[in-house]
């Protein structure tokens, strides 16, 4: 089972002898062990964040893609629809919903156009969400969540990608950076911000559905730049599509690739969220801004980065 990224506070609890932390096996593809777990625990509030949830992926398992991300959340929806205990559920819904429907500032009423297996599944996900809600009287809420990175993010993210290799670049442990689209636009927010956001969907006085985002968006080809940046790095673009690349203009260096392996079948082009419903209803604001992001993600690789290669020095 992959618990690596809270790994750190389940043994901090464990070492304080707390017991606020247990962890139960379960399966988004597995009703009975969901079913086991909700009337165990009976929980107050469920936030569904299980998924696959990479959209290059899914292109290569949309059968488990759909599974786990769309039907999963009916079998939790269903389990909870027949519980003794009025449990609130969020779940976690995406603007890759929105896909291709629209070049402007997309919001709660922005029509849905998913451009993969996983924005499909997710869309399911969020109308059973719906359904459920409405004709059964449930707290079942959606959070429409744009890109939201952080430290933790998985590294074959793009953003997550871009800091780590830029960080091993600069210390000599690897020479170039492959990526795909570099002119697709996201409005990439601060992950811990946006958990808070889902805390307050839930602490909401009605059942609703919310768009959270910073309201900006920027290129992953802008990202990229400004990462480098902090890492003293000046990148000059040359050449179009397939063959662009990044140079280091400190050095005459290519540092990045763009190569066709990690072009999707069809991407999203544009997302830009409008959370001005959340900001007024729920009074959330994002604290951490896009240079801010970058930054606190910059410095964490080349940390991670440093301590990695001083381990492997010591014990070769
Ligand atoms: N992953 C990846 N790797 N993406 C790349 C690369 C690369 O080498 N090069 C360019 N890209 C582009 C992708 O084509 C996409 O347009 C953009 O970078 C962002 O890709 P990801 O970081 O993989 O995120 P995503 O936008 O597809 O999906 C994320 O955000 C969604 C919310 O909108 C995921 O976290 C989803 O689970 C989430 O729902």
């Amino acid at each position: 089972m992959n618990r690596e990224r809270i790994e750190s506070l389940y043994y901090k609890t464990y070492n304080y002898n707390t017991e606020n932390i247990e962890i139960f096996y379960g399966d988004m593809g597995d009703s009975s062990s969901l079913n086991r777990i909700i009337r165990k625990c009976k929980p107050d509030e469920i936030y569904n964040l299980a998924a696959q949830s990479h959209v290059g992926v899914s292109f290569k398992i949309p059968e488990y893609t759909c599974d786990v991300v769309g039907l999963g959340v009916v079998r939790i929806l269903d389990a909870l629809k027949d519980f003794t205990i009025k449990t609130k559920f969020y779940q976690a819904s995406s603007s890759e919903m929105f896909g291709n429907s629209s070049n402007q500032i997309q919001n709660e009423v922005t029509p849905f156009l998913p451009s993969s297996p996983y924005g499909c599944a997710k869309a399911f996900a969020y109308y059973m969400t719906r359904v459920y809600r409405e004709a059964y009287n449930m707290f079942a809420c959606n959070g429409i969540l744009f890109n939201h990175e952080s430290p933790r993010r998985g590294e074959n993210f793009v953003t997550r990608k871009i800091t780590l290799s830029l960080a091993r670049i600069k210390l000599g442990l690897q020479e170039k950076l492959f990526l795909g689209n570099l002119d697709a636009k996201r409005d990439w927010g601060y992950a811990k911000d946006y958990v808070e956001a889902m805390w307050l969907i839930l602490q909401n006085d009605k059942a609703d559905d919310f768009v959270i985002a910073t309201n900006e968006t920027h290129t992953v080809r802008e990202f990229a730049e400004k990462a480098a940046k902090l890492l003293d790095f000046d990148i000059e673009w040359q050449g179009e599509g397939i063959n662009e690349k990044g140079i280091d203009s400190n050095t005459g260096k290519i540092i990045i690739e763009v190569i066709p392996k990690f072009y999707r079948p069809l991407d999203v082009n544009f997302l830009l969220g409008d959370s001005s419903k959340a900001k007024k209803e729920l009074n959330w604001h994002p604290k951490v801004n896009f240079n801010e992001l970058i930054e606190i993600m910059v410095n964490a690789d080349l940390e991670n980065v440093k301590k990695i290669n001083y381990m492997k020095s010591f014990n070769e």
